[in-house]
């Protein structure tokens, strides 16, 4: 079996691996893309809008198929495992933050993260909402919260699940610049204590250069700036 000599598996040097991906809807959107997520990394992606970022950032996060190439989770090909493989990362291992948040409608915010502890076994750490300020909107309904505090909630709600990679697709998108700035320690906090990493999508270039590394999707191609 090739490589079964081998002591060490990617996943001590790598959280994630992308290699050569390729996707086109009509027209070609990107191709050969490789990038490697190491612990405690943050890897930024910055481009002008309709570039493919969110496209990319859904490939890397496995809610989409390229065309071509693979991406690499624990020494597996995330769109060639069974399905029950794959939920079960996406449920525990994945912490994916979208623009559109999908926090439950019918329930207030502590249910909202409370199914998040179920599923994961963590226990829903006040700190983090301290650290957010939505500590006071608890009780509220999620209807009653502003766009800002639904996407603190979200966000919440994604480090309660305890994930080894967050996948943000622009997570302060809403945020006024104060508020974005502290929500983005929230999230290199969180990866520096729990080595875990971090993939993001943001226009905003002063956010991005606080990552490790920095990338630009032009062309078709990811180029690195950092
Ligand atoms: N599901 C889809 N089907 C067809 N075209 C799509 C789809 N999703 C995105 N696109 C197109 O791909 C391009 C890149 O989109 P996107 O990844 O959202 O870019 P960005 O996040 O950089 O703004 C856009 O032109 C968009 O219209
Ligand atoms: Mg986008």
């Amino acid at each position: 079996m090739k490589n079964s000599n081998k002591t060490t598996s990617s996943l001590d040097t790598y959280l994630l691996e992308a290699k050569n991906i390729t996707h086109n809807f009509d027209y070609p959107l990107f191709e050969d893309i490789n990038i490697s997520l190491e612990k405690k990394q943050t890897i930024a992606i910055i481009g002008i809008s309709g570039s493919g970022k969110s496209t990319l950032l859904n490939i890397f996060c496995s809610l989409l198929t390229p065309n071509h190439g693979e991406v690499l989770y624990a020494d597996q090909n995330i769109f060639n495992i069974s399905t029950k493989s794959l939920l079960d990362i996406r449920r525990k291992d994945f912490g994916i933050i979208f623009q559109a948040h999908y926090l439950f409608r019918g329930f207030d915010a502590n249910e909202n993260l409370e199914i998040a502890s179920l599923l994961t076994g963590n226990t829903v750490d006040q700190e983090l909402l301290n650290k957010l300020k939505i500590d006071h909107v608890m009780t509220q309904g999620v209807g009653e919260l502003s766009g800002g505090q639904q996407q603190r909630l979200s966000i919440a709600r994604v480090l309660t699940k305890k994930p080894k990679i967050i996948f943000a697709d622009e997570p302060t998108g809403n945020l006024d610049t104060q508020t974005a700035l502290e929500v983005m320690d929230v999230l290199f906090d969180y990866v520096e204590l729990n080595n875990a990493g971090m993939i993001l999508v943001t226009h905003e270039e002063e956010i991005a250069y606080r990552c490790d590394k920095v990338y630009k999707l032009n062309n078709n191609k990811l180029e690195q700036l950092k």
